[in-house]
């Protein structure tokens, strides 16, 4: 028996690079391994969009759309939305009963969101309850594994504990999930901040080969060489960092031309462009050919959801026995 991953991602924006070394790559490696759930959270977009939320369903569809073109293949996942499926929220409601408030407000995500996310109000009942819903979502399906960032093992763990909790309280049916973290070098946004789509300084999957070109143009270089002259220090230069994330023979050449001052930031810029395109390129035409077919990512969606939710419906019919609502 295969063992079982769910994974989601909130659908607020266009998916980039990051995601795609971050999260996707691996993703496409584990629908192999493991038997596969992709969720589209868009209850848990909703929950920090809520002010706007007029852009979530064209985000779902570019999502789906880039999840596809990056490899994840519905013969060997399965791909659903979350708000398609209601017994998550039914879940959560239960779970919501039994976690302490203690465990929700000292959650360290819960503290920089709403450090961090001024411009929206995020004081909100449902903001709060945001790792209660994540829980449902993994401990419906019995997931034993789940694939995250280092952002996340928080909520994992507040995940466990509600496992913990529910079981010995009503009955030994949830399953706890284990993290299963990435190990890909963080690459930073194109002006040295942490990438995100706040901040827009990203290459998006859907990019045209012009803007990428453009933004690749437009990065930072490294501040201490001023004059082509001047020798460079790739190891502190963030344009270099992208080189390095292909180990191409071009990596090791750049480096030294970099290190003796024989190649310009300019030069050295519209290369890595280059690359990026030729790199993303697969991922672009299936893009394209998937765009042209809309009728058959529904399809495919359509189908996921029913696969969730036969597996969700399960689940819940066997909580709402052990806590005496059926
Ligand atoms: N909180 C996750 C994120 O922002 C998205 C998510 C929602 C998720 N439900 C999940 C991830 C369940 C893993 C499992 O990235
Ligand atoms: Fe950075 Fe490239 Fe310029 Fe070296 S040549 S400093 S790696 S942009």
């Amino acid at each position: 028996m295969k063992k079982r991953i769910l994974s989601g991602m909130r659908p607020t924006g266009p998916l980039h690079i990051g995601h795609l070394l971050g999260a996707l790559n691996n993703w496409v490696k584990l629908q192999d391994e493991y038997e596969s759930f992709f969720m589209v959270a868009d209850w848990h977009a909703l929950m920090s969009e809520y002010q706007k939320p007029d852009t979530i369903q064209e985000n779902i569809k570019g999502m789906v759309i880039d999840w596809l073109s990056c490899g994840l293949d519905p013969k060997k996942c399965t791909i659903f939305i979350q708000s398609q499926v209601p017994e998550h929220l039914e879940l959560a409601m239960i779970l919501s009963d039994i976690t302490p408030l203690s465990w929700l407000e000292r959650c360290p995500t819960y503290k920089e969101q709403l450090r961090e996310m001024k411009k929206r109000d995020l004081t909100t009942y449902g903001f709060l309850g945001y790792p209660v819903l994540q829980a449902a979502d993994i401990l419906l399906y019995k997931a034993d594994t789940v694939p995250v960032g280092e952002d996340q093992v928080a909520h994992l763990e507040l995940t466990r504990e509600i496992v913990r909790r529910f079981n010995n309280m009503y009955k030994n049916i949830l399953v706890e999930p284990h993290p299963l973290l990435t190990k890909t070098p963080r690459i930073l946004g194109l002006d040295n901040r942490k990438m995100s789509k706040g901040y827009g300084n990203y290459i998006a999957l859907s990019d045209s080969e012009d803007t990428i070109r453009e933004k690749i143009g437009s990065m930072i270089t490294d501040p201490k060489r001023v004059k082509k002259t001047d020798k460079g220090h790739p190891e502190t230069c963030n344009v270099f960092s992208y080189y390095k994330i292909y180990d191409l023979p071009v990596t090791k050449k750049l480096k030294d031309q970099c290190q003796n001052a024989e190649v310009g930031c300019t030069k050295c810029k519209e290369n890595l462009a280059e690359i990026l395109i030729d790199r993303l390129s697969d991922i672009r035409k299936k893009r394209e050919a998937l765009l042209k077919d809309k009728g058959a990512v529904e399809g495919m969606l359509k189908d996921g959801n029913r696969k969730a939710r036969q597996k969700a419906y399960s689940t819940i019919i066997e909580v709402k026995k052990a806590v005496g609502m059926i």
